[in-house]
């Protein structure tokens, strides 16, 4: 069960309206389970409540109605999250993710859109400190049952898209499966925006998102639709993905994971062991329903040029 905010990571959030610092009032405790936060700047309070930062609360006027509409649903159905997620699916989609972000230990993890915590109890179990935003109450009411005590941890309820803290607060950031559920590039942009800045210098940003997959394409099927619960879908290519990212960063990996060959169950091969070789193959890996996508944030040197000490 998760203990509380963790009174430093806390320090690092700002106010989503104006960038202000957040000064906590009261006699407080570390970690934080109850209390309050105001901006310096605009005065707003945010509340804290059993250790997740409210913020969503002043910023829900300057979101987009998708966007609204997305985190009423994602309350509704929180607690049906993981009946979505095959086995197979999830041994095709997070080994490949997690490798991306590489080596945890040590390492100031930012998770965007963390959901029930389908990567994050994993993240805050193996980094030197954990922050998880969602703009679910509810999903982040499960993750914080789930989540092992003590640690350096936080939750904020947020649209990440307008989440911002101090320079340099992360080491990694990982949003999986949140880009294709927001609802114009420009939104993604501020995202970007925002990691950038988060991001420590050679920092890296990893996310997955749907692929606007070759089946899907030889199928007729539109790139843009809704699931059943109302909820907003934009399918990348790959070329869309990493370019918008890579205006923000610097993209050094990018491949479709997830791959399904069509028949492969009737042709008696085995879909998470082909899903793991195709997805290095060219071509045949446009089969792939995620995109995975590794940037990093440069690294400016004494002469002011951005650069990279290690090929990664
Ligand atoms: C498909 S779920 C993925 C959850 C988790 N990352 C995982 O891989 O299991 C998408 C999550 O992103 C959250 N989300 C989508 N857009 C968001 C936004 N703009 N700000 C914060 N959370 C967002 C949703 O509430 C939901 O929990
Ligand atoms: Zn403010």
């Amino acid at each position: 069960m998760y203990s509380g905010f963790s009174l430093e990571l806390l320090q690092q959030i700002l106010c989503p309206i104006d960038a202000g610092a957040l000064v906590l009032e009261g006699a407080l405790q570390d970690p934080v389970l109850n209390g309050c936060a105001r901006c310096v700047r605009c005065g707003l309070l945010y509340r804290v409540e059993s250790g997740i930062l409210i913020l969503l609360e002043h910023q829900q006027k300057l979101m987009d109605p998708e966007s609204v509409r997305e985190a009423e649903a994602r309350d509704v159905d929180a607690e049906n999250y993981h009946t979505y997620c095959s086995e197979v699916g999830d041994r095709k989609e997070i080994p490949p993710t997690l490798c991306m972000l590489g080596e945890l230990e040590g390492k100031r993890v930012l998770e965007l859109g963390c959901g029930t915590g389908r990567y994050s109890v994993y993240l805050a179990g193996r980094s030197a400190s954990f922050t998880g935003v969602d703009f679910s109450l509810d999903s982040l009411k499960l993750l914080a049952a789930a989540m092992p005590q003590g640690g350096r941890r936080g939750l904020v309820l947020a649209d990440a898209t307008k989440f911002q803290t101090s320079p340099h607060s992360f080491d990694l950031v990982l949003c999986a499966q949140v880009l294709q559920h927001v609802p114009t590039a420009a939104l993604r942009e501020d995202l970007y925006r925002h990691v950038a800045q988060q991001l420590t210098p050679g920092g890296v940003f990893v996310c997955n998102a749907y692929h606007h997959h070759l089946s899907w394409r030889m199928q007729g099927l539109p790139k843009e639709g809704r699931h059943e619960s109302g909820i907003f879908y934009h399918r990348f290519t790959r070329k869309e993905l990493t370019e918008e990212i890579g205006r923000h960063l610097i993209v050094r990996k990018s491949h479709p994971i997830s791959v399904h060959i069509p028949f492969s169950g009737r042709l008696g091969l085995n879909d998470l062991w082909l899903s793991r070789v195709v997805e290095r193959v060219p071509l045949l890996n446009n089969l792939g329903e995620l995109m995975l996508v590794k940037a990093k944030k440069g690294e400016v040197a004494a002469d002011g040029e951005t650069t990279f000490s290690e090929e990664v």
